[in-house]
């Protein structure tokens, strides 16, 4: 057995860490897109819809400025991958074929492996003796290649998917596994050998073919072996069970396979079964995953949402295949994804279209074919409902709450009109439905908050350890094994002050009031930047501020600017999306009173036909006007309305007293003949006042390095002397730079 957990020789450490692009790294888990400077992708370390995870390939680190985590790619490996410092390293070194020269194993050794470790390692024992049945044996031979062979599987493909075959007599796997020296421990925990309830223990896999299902990062977690047999007794499919290192509802059969074409293509083919992938990918559509014949789930559809914003299901179009495609249509959604259908002719399902059809009328039969998700459902609804006006109001709901949830006012909107024209009712019907679907799920969505608050506070109540360390006590591990590689080195500069000199906040109070002013007043308004492509990609004034914080090591010291960022963050998710559609039925409603006065007061004035469409022409720009304005408005008074009814005294007091002061004009505007508005500098005033805020932070280590280094002096330690006087001028340069970068740092690209 291979030696997997030696140390590594420093040399190949730096070779490694020096080699790893952290652009490079992200990328195979999550899709990244240029913005600004940086890149950025959805964060892969917890739930989310709009992207706050951030990377900067220039400073070589990733940072998610939602949650906090990120790090080096060594880090963001760990982290990922639950892997160890030396786990990750060895997965770098991999990817870069970075050579480490291994020995053997000795007992003592493997002993100190981490079970996940072990099950992995008799998962790849697993997967290569499958293989080598597969090929090798002269039962695989007959029984499994020939199988896959007249299924129009050819040796590439077997060997893409990494297929397989389980001998059928004698418990082989387990025979060979433990004649290798592996631990039974492992072969049970993993599945691949059951117990009895004698105690007597029997390979899972017996007789069948196998497809391994990989983790995105290409670990095996599972398998899949499907008999070869007609016999209806015996089922179809034996699969892994559940375990540390698998859960069904959160792998997608064939991404880790799929995923970079379904980068480079921006979509990502949904279908049902393990033949139905590898026979598309063999004929060259490479972007194509399996749900594996149950529901997709929610941490399915976010594994797919990493790489990429569109999705097509393809399923049969027999009425099982149609149903399938149905349910997973809202989870989608909902979660912003795009979303299109193709149903195929009757009869075939992927798997047997691919295999009967160059890869070139595949590809055109979907394009041709691809339906968006609204005429799909009006059309197999409304078949449906035919002529029964209930059975047709039920339809129409269906199809108006699927529209409900799509998160992206913009996409909705767009739907609504399609769905008015598709179905024939008028646009506001369909709004003020929505609004009320939208209602709903936001009350529901409170009482649930609501409910898991009591029962967090429950649990707070009876369990004290769970709350802060109160009375002066220090949690037993505090500081005794710092992390040493996991921090940055950056993250010296500043930090170390927060809790427990007030001077330093109160020297940065004006700075963090400064920001936590654009964030209450203009954190939902978007700014615009450019991608790679010259593409706009707009980002939120807080999310572009909460960004720049996390690459700087930058965090609010004064609570209550803390608090206030906390307090808005969460606003985002509660109440946003339920406002911003109430905001915009109510408004197109007003639009809609405003036209029909106006353009009657036309006709009773105006003299001619030609002056009556003149003058309409320009009453319909006002009202349109007028209607982006209150969403402006709704935009630029959300944070304030709802931050301003906070039960927070102290909160309540300054984000009132934030939305009514006057910014004092700045310098910037001096230069320009006319005034403009804060809100249309925020290009240039945001990136200032971060900056003057990282220079105040810097000002302040200077001076108390100042103060000790007069201390010290006094005392003659002259290394000492020295050390500090190193540390200043590193503190000056960092301040030089970082003045310097201000420049790169301005939103908008310099044109
Ligand atoms: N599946 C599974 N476990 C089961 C049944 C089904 O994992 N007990 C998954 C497999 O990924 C399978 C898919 O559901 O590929 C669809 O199941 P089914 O239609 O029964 O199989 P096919 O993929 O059509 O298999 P084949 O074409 O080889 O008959
Ligand atoms: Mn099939």
């Amino acid at each position: 057995m291979i030696k997997k957990n030696g140390r590594i020789d420093r040399e190949t450490v730096q070779k490694i860490l020096d080699t790893a692009d952290i652009v490079d790294v992200v990328s195979d888990f999550v899709t990244l897109k240029r913005r600004g400077a940086n890149y950025i992708g959805l964060c892969p370390f917890h739930n989310e819809r709009t992207p706050s995870f951030s990377v900067s390939k220039s400073k070589g680190i990733c940072k998610c400025f939602s949650c906090g985590k990120g790090g080096s790619p060594v880090n963001f490996i760990m982290e990922h991958e639950k892997m160890s410092f030396n786990e990750a390293l060895r997965y770098l070194a991999k990817k870069y074929h970075i050579e480490i020269k291994e020995h053997e194993l000795t007992d003592a050794e493997r002993e100190e492996e981490s079970d996940r470790e072990n099950m992995f390692n008799v998962n790849e024992f697993a997967l290569a003796h499958f293989e080598h049945n597969l090929t090798d044996t002269e039962e695989g031979r007959d029984i499994g290649y020939s199988y896959f062979r007249e299924r129009g599987i050819n040796d590439a493909a077997i060997k893409r998917f990494r297929l397989g075959y389980s001998i059928e007599k004698g418990n082989e796997l387990l025979r060979q596994a433990k004649e290798r020296g592996y631990n039974e421990k492992y072969l049970i925990d993993t599945g691949l050998v059951a117990r009895r309830e004698d105690g007597s223990i029997y390979d899972r896999f017996r007789g069948r073919v196998i497809y391994p299902v990989h983790t995105i990062s290409g670990k095996v977690v599972a398998f899949g072996g499907r008999t070869l047999r007609s016999d209806k007794k015996m089922a179809k499919y034996v699969n892994s069970p559940e375990s540390i290192i698998y859960s069904k509802s959160r792998e997608l059969y064939g991404l880790y396979q799929a995923k970079k074409s379904i980068s480079e293509k921006n979509k990502c083919i949904l279908v049902e079964g393990y033949m139905d992938v590898i026979s598309m990918s063999q004929s060259g559509i490479e972007n194509v995953v399996a749900s594996s014949g149950t529901s997709l789930t929610q941490g399915q559809i976010r594994l797919i949402h990493r790489f990429t914003d569109n999705v097509t299901l393809i399923y049969d179009s027999d009425p099982a295949g149609i149903k399938a495609s149905l349910r997973g249509i809202d989870l989608l959604l909902a979660e912003g994804l795009n979303m299109k259908v193709v149903l195929l002719p009757d009869g075939d399902d992927p798997d047997s279209f691919a295999q009967n059809h160059p890869a070139s009328e595949v590809e055109e039969y979907i394009s041709t074919h691809e339906t968006d998700f609204i005429r799909f459902k009006t059309e197999i609804l409304l078949k449906d409902a035919a002529n029964d006006p209930i059975a047709r109001s039920k339809a129409i709901s269906d199809i108006v709450r699927s529209i409900s949830v799509i998160p992206d006012d913009i996409v909705r909107s767009l739907y609504v009109k399609e769905c008015s024209r598709a179905l024939d009712i008028d646009e506001k019907v369909l709004l003020l439905q929505i609004k009320k679907y939208v209602t709903e799920r936001a009350e529901q969505q409170a009482q649930q908050n609501l409910r898991d608050k009591a029962r967090a506070s429950l649990s707070d109540a009876g369990n004290p350890s769970s709350s802060q360390a109160t009375d002066g006590n220090i949690p037993a591990d505090a500081g005794t094994n710092a992390p040493a590689e996991a921090t940055e080195a950056t993250a010296t500069v500043g930090t170390a002050f927060i809790q427990h000199d007030k001077s330093r906040a109160g020297i940065l109070a004006p700075f963090e009031h400064d920001i936590a002013r654009y964030i209450v007043r203009y954190g939902m308004v978007e700014l615009p930047t450019f991608d790679d492509d010259d593409r706009q990609v707009n980002i939120r004034v807080i999310d572009y501020i909460m960004q720049e914080f996390a690459f700087d090591n930058i965090t609010f010291c004064n609570p209550i600017y803390s608090r206030i960022v906390e307090e808005c963050r969460k606003l985002i998710d509660s109440d946003w999306e339920s406002d911003r559609a109430a905001a915009e039925a109510a408004s197109l409603q007003q639009r809609a009173e405003e036209w029909e006065k106006g353009t009657a007061e036309i006709r009773n004035t105006a003299i001619s036909l030609e002056q009556i469409s003149q003058k309409e022409k320009m009453l319909l720009e006002t009202i349109d006007n007028a209607h982006y304005n209150r969403l402006d408005q709704q935009t630029e008074m959300f944070f304030i309305r709802h931050l301003a009814s906070s039960p927070d005294d102290d909160l309540r007091r300054t984000v009132t007293q934030m939305a009514s002061s006057k910014h004092k004009l700045s310098k910037v505007h001096s230069k320009y003949s006319h005034i403009e508005s804060e809100k249309e500098k925020l290009d240039e005033l945001l990136p200032r006042a971060i900056y003057a805020l990282k220079d105040a932070m810097l000002q302040y280590d200077i001076r108390n390095k100042r103060d000790e280094l007069k201390q010290v002096a006094k005392a003659g330690d002259m290394d000492k002397v020295k050390a500090i006087m190193l540390d200043i001028a590193d503190l000056d340069k960092l301040r030089r730079d970082y003045a310097q970068k201000l420049g790169d740092r301005v939103i908008l690209p310099k044109g």
